[in-house]
């Protein structure tokens, strides 16, 4: 079924409406190899009829749904990259473990969970290490993203031996997990370290409190100019003084002005909110 250059528009219009992400004409082959099995899962004749009943709901109904879950890319793993978080150990956990204060932190796109729980497993580790200081709080990881799939991965937390060797050492692998038939399942504590939710990033945000540190990783890359504006403001605010922010490797701040100060940590820019 060929995909018209009217059809295409109007598609990319509507998931630029749904969920922020900005395709040009030339990422026709993703809308096709996508989006594809969606005409027939819901009884579309062809594009147009697709791109209509996107546009004739204004409520969010399970066609909004589905085309959102086709058209994100979930790619992550463990302690992806690498350096942010070794940046993340050296430079911004130490002063909060010796405070006493449990951490507050941001999985802002968390995929089906390797990130937060790569963070849950440093502070544990970092925890261990310093138990004699006295705790005030608990740490505490919120992690939302938009794909309801993914969430449920990550709520289970329950991983293939494929997804486990990506960013795990074996001695990770059997500190934090325990094995399930052929994959393996973080461990309870760490899983109850972090509140998993769905969140929209350019809908209404709940009220959160602030966070210590927010991590915000391979997700602008797909959003236009003005809504990675939007998103880096609404971020900042929840920002104290002092808070950090950690954006993907891909990722900048050019072109956007905010009160962020870059701190540079062996290969990675970590963000500090200034006054
Ligand atoms: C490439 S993954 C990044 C995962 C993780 N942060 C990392 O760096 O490994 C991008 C994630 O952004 C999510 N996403 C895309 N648009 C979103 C939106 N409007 N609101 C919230 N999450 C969104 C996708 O569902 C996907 O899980």
């Amino acid at each position: 079924m060929i995909l018209t250059e009217h059809a295409s528009e109007e598609i990319r219009q509507q998931i630029h409406r749904l969920c922020g992400i900005h395709l040009q004409r030339d990422k026709d082959y993703l809308l096709v190899q996508r989006l594809s099995p969606l005409l027939a899962q819901h009884e579309c004749r062809n594009w147009e009829e697709l791109a209509n009943r996107l546009r004739g709901s204004a409520v969010r109904c399970d066609l909004h749904q589905a085309v959102v879950e086709a058209i994100t890319t979930p790619e992550t793993s463990f302690f992806r990259d690498g350096h942010p978080f070794e940046a993340i150990r050296q430079q911004i956990l130490p002063p909060h473990l010796a405070s006493g204060h449990g951490m507050r932190i941001w999985s802002v796109a968390c995929s089906t969970g390797q990130e937060p729980y790569s963070i849950a497993m440093l502070l544990r580790e970092l925890r261990a290490t310093t138990e004699g200081l006295p705790r005030i709080s608990a740490d505490r990881i919120t992690a939302t993203d938009i794909s309801q799939r993914c969430l449920s991965i990550a709520q289970a937390g329950i991983y293939t031996p494929h997804e486990v060797q990506r960013g795990l050492s074996e001695i990770r692998l059997h500190r934090h997990f325990r094995p399930v038939g052929t994959n393996w399942q973080i461990r309870d504590e760490m899983r109850q370290m972090v509140q998993f939710s769905m969140l929209n990033l350019i809908e209404s945000w709940p009220d959160f409190v602030g966070f210590d540190l927010i991590l915000c990783r391979n997700v602008l890359i797909y959003f236009d100019l003005p809504t990675r504006t939007q998103i880096l403001r609404r971020l900042c605010q929840l920002l104290p003084i002092g808070g950090w922010l950690i954006l993907g490797a891909a990722e900048n701040l050019l072109q956007i002005s905010l009160p962020l100060e870059p701190v540079r940590v062996g290969l990675t820019t970590l963000y500090r909110r200034s006054g």
